[in-house]
Parts: structure tokens; C-alpha cells; sequence
């Protein structure tokens, strides 16, 4: 981990009611109440927003939504704007998801407004990128990334981009078991940073870029002591508030041994 604030977030998917919601945090927030060197962001299903965010005030923990539509209002039945988001309480948005864009049919094109439409609503966008188990195995990896991230991105000023989070999230790693080895994940954050590089070097020494698919209590330290991954995008794992909060311990403690080593 370098001197960046990790991001740790809990995507729950389409798991929790208001009142599952309600139990987590009553487990969760006290284990991790003492955490200010991490930043941990919880994402639940929308109708659970209000009330995550209700139960999280006065915490560190902040609250995103796990999708947006890219206009602010109008005739799109099923949809909700980044204004309705903010109106709740969203500090945050999930973007691009992998399951979104498999199950859901979302484009590049759309991300591409959704990602302008959600910093200019004030909602920081968790951008998700990643690559299908086939596309690794014919070596395409770094084409996909760059593919994905210069079209999501290209509607965003290079000001702005260090606003954002990405997610390295592999398709073939997500909700598998199959983590992806620290190497491949530090391997290909670093290309996703030298890509923000070729745009600002400012913004690529600042945005966090973290990891996602199959990272668990046993795994997140190892993968979280890497130099590139800035924290972690957690499904399956987050649902469980003690192994969360122990993911979230390990993000901590990354982070003070990166900050012992830079004071060396
Ligand atoms: P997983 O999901 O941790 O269950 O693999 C990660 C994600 O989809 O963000």
C-alpha cells in the first residue's frame, strides 16, 4: 500500500433488507468506530440507502449506491437520478459493476455520462473495470482495461479525475472463490494508473484504485500490502460484519506499516 487512504467498501449486492441492514451495523459499527485510516463505504440496495445512511451519521462510515441513471429526471420508469441519490444521504455510486454490465446491459457510452452526472450531483463514483476469464486467457487483459477505462472516462476533465475510486474487479474472480493472486491484481492496477498517467500524472499519483473479487479476511491482507492496491470492493465477504471489519483492520494495518515505511 503507498501513503493513499484506502477504500474499503461493502457492495451487498442485492442482499439486505432495512432491517438486515439495521442489524449489520449494529454489529459493525462498533468493531470499526476506532478506523479513521481507512476509508469504509457501505453499499446497499437502494431501499436501504436512507436508512444506512441515518444509522452510519456521526460514524466515519459513508454510504453509495450500487447504480444511477445519467439523466437527472425525466421519463425512464425503473431508474434513479444522482439528485435522488444525494436527496438520501449517498456520499457515493458503484458504476460499471461487472453483474451491470453482464445482467444489465450497461455501455461504455452510458458510463461515460453517468460518471459527469454523478461528480457534478456530488456523489464520488466507484468506477468498476475488469476483464472476463476468456479475455485473460487470450491475453486481451490490457487492451479491455484500456478499452473500458478511456471510454468511461471520456467525458471527465483530468481535474476531476482524481475524484474517483476504481475498481480492478477480474469478472472471472468475482463471487468464484478464485481471488486473483496479489501479483495479477498490483499488475494490473498499475496499468490502470499508468492509463490515468498518460492523462495526469497528478491524478494517477492520487486516485485510489482498488481490488475486488473473492477478497476475504484470509486474503485481504496480502492483498492490501501490495504497493498499487489501494483498498478493496468486497461482495460475498462484507455481508458478515466481524469478517468485514477484520478485512477493514487489515486495510489499517497496511496503511500504518506503509506510512512506518515512508517516515523511514
Ligand atoms: P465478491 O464480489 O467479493 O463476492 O467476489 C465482489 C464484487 O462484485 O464487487
Amino acid at each position: 500500500m503507498s501513503s493513499r487512504v484506502p477504500v474499503i467498501a461493502a457492495n451487498w449486492k442485492m442482499n439486505k433488507t432495512i432491517a438486515d441492514a439495521e442489524a449489520f451495523l449494529g454489529d459493525f459499527l462498533p468493531r470499526v468506530g476506532e478506523v479513521t485510516s481507512a476509508d469504509v463505504v457501505i453499499c446497499p440496495p437502494y431501499l436501504a440507502l436512507k436508512a444506512v445512511v441515518e444509522l452510519c451519521a456521526g460514524s466515519a462510515v459513508s454510504v453509495a449506491a450500487q447504480n444511477m441513471h445519467q439523466e437527472p429526471h425525466g421519463a425512464f420508469t425503473g431508474e434513479v437520478s444522482a439528485p435522488m441519490l444525494r436527496e438520501v444521504g449517498a456520499d457515493g455510486v458503484v458504476l460499471g459493476h461487472s453483474e451491470r454490465r453482464t445482467y444489465f446491459a450497461e455501455t461504455d457510452a452510458a458510463l461515460a455520462a453517468k460518471l459527469p452526472a454523478a461528480l457534478d450531483a456530488g456523489l464520488r463514483p466507484i468506477l468498476c473495470v475488469g476483464e472476463t476469464e476468456a479475455q485473460r486467457d487470450a491475453e486481451e487483459t490490457e487492451d479491455v482495461l484500456r478499452g473500458q477505462v478511456e471510454a468511461d472516462l471520456a467525458n471527465l476533465r483530468d481535474a476531476r479525475l482524481v475524484e474517483l475510486v476504481i475498481a480492478y474487479e477480474p469478472v472471472w474472480a468475482i463471487g468464484t472463490g478464485r481471488t486473483a493472486t496479489p501479483e495479477q491484481a498490483d499488475g494490473a492496477i498499475g496499468f490502470i494508473r499508468s492509463l490515468i498517467a498518460s492523462r495526469s500524472e497528478e491524478a494517477a499519483a492520487a486516485i485510489r484504485i482498488v481490488y475486488g473479487g473473492s477478497v476475504t479476511p484470509d486474503n485481504a491482507a496480502e492483498l492490501l500490502g501490495r504497493p498499487e492496491i489501494d483498498g478493496a470492493l468486497v461482495g460475498g465477504a462484507s455481508l458478515h460484519p466481524e469478517g468485514f471489519a477484520s478485512i477493514v483492520a487489515a486495510a489499517a494495518a497496511a496503511a500504518a506499516a506503509a506510512a512506518a515505511a515512508a517516515d523511514r
